[in-house]
């Protein structure tokens, strides 16, 4: 029976850690996540300063600006600094640019205009059902509902360096089926996936590229099957994992303020989201940044 975000016990909020890092103050956050307080993105960042926030997104997997006022030009700029950004081929999804998506449950008409407008999402990974999935996700919170709606990230590299010795070895070198049916299963794990839906295996323990740790890069909602594996083993083995990867003590839940600007690494974290009043509106501006190939 696959576990619904909603059977995750909220996630304490913790204080954090305050620490000054090469210019940057932060709020570190256990098992992962830090807050930068002294950065407003509407202003260029210089070198140095950009290259120690993308060490701390590296350290700390997600990073999360407060108080942040921001336009689309903005937002892009600072993306495009990251890396080569996607472009949303849902045509309906772009935004005023390609590669801006907005997330909302806006309606007109009577019609939801935006993406994954309603309700909690099980934990993933984005465009994993690729070659190249996006290594970061940029968020930008517009307008939020009074509670919930909080997003959730686990980290992978906890994940992957808590599985038993047997565990890491019986997977080592293994790729899993990922598939992503939009219409099917958009927020939950679809019974029946379209033959044309986008689908791409990968290794299911990866190495960050720049960190050199490994994190399992498999999720509830979209892998679908391990490849040279019989169908009863695979899905015993997903199962095991996807419990293992969501265990609440390697997740981070992040309540959202308004103006935050939150970027999370695909590479090392999975997300969920947790349900909030569909009567109340939820409008996130998102962009994603190109990855390379997991290896
Ligand atoms: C997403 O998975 O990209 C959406 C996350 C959210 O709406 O909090």
């Amino acid at each position: 029976m696959a576990m619904q975000v909603a059977n995750i016990p909220e996630i304490a909020a913790d204080p954090g850690r305050k620490e000054t890092y090469k210019g940057l103050e932060l709020i570190r956050h256990a098992p992962c996540g830090a807050e930068i307080l002294n950065v407003d993105l509407t202003r260029p960042l210089g070198q140095d300063l950009f290259d120690a926030v993308l060490e701390v997104w590296h350290q700390a997997r997600v990073i999360v600006f407060r108080d942040q006022n921001l336009g689309p030009d903005d937002q892009l700029r600072f993306g495009r600094r990251v890396g080569e950004l996607s472009i949303i081929h849902t045509e309906k999804f772009a935004g005023e640019d390609p590669a801006i998506m907005y997330i909302s449950n806006v309606k007109e008409d009577g019609e939801f205009v935006h993406a994954l407008p309603v309700g909690e999402m099980m934990f993933h990974i984005d465009q994993c059902y690729t070659p190249n999935p996006a290594k970061a996700t940029i968020l930008y919170a517009m307008e939020l509902p009074k509670t919930g709606g909080n997003t959730l990230f686990a980290d992978q590299v906890a994940a992957y360096d808590a599985l038993d010795t047997e565990t890491k070895a019986r997977i080592e070198g293994l790729r899993a089926l990922n598939v992503y049916d939009y219409d099917a299963g958009a927020t939950h794990t679809a019974s029946e996936v379209s033959p044309d839906a986008p689908r791409h295996a990968h290794l299911i323990a990866r190495t960050h590229p720049v960190t050199g740790e490994k994190a399992l890069f498999v999720n509830r909602l979209m892998t679908r099957s391990i490849n040279g594996l019989a169908e009863a083993e695979s899905r015993q083995l997903l199962e095991q994992l996807f419990d293992h990867q969501e265990n609440p003590a390697f997740v981070y839940e992040h309540r959202w303020r308004l103006g935050d600007l939150l970027m999370w690494d695909n590479r090392a974290t999975l997300h969920a989201r947790r349900d909030f009043n569909a009567q109340e509106t939820r409008l996130m501006r998102r962009l994603t940044v190109l990855g390379e190939t997991p290896a």
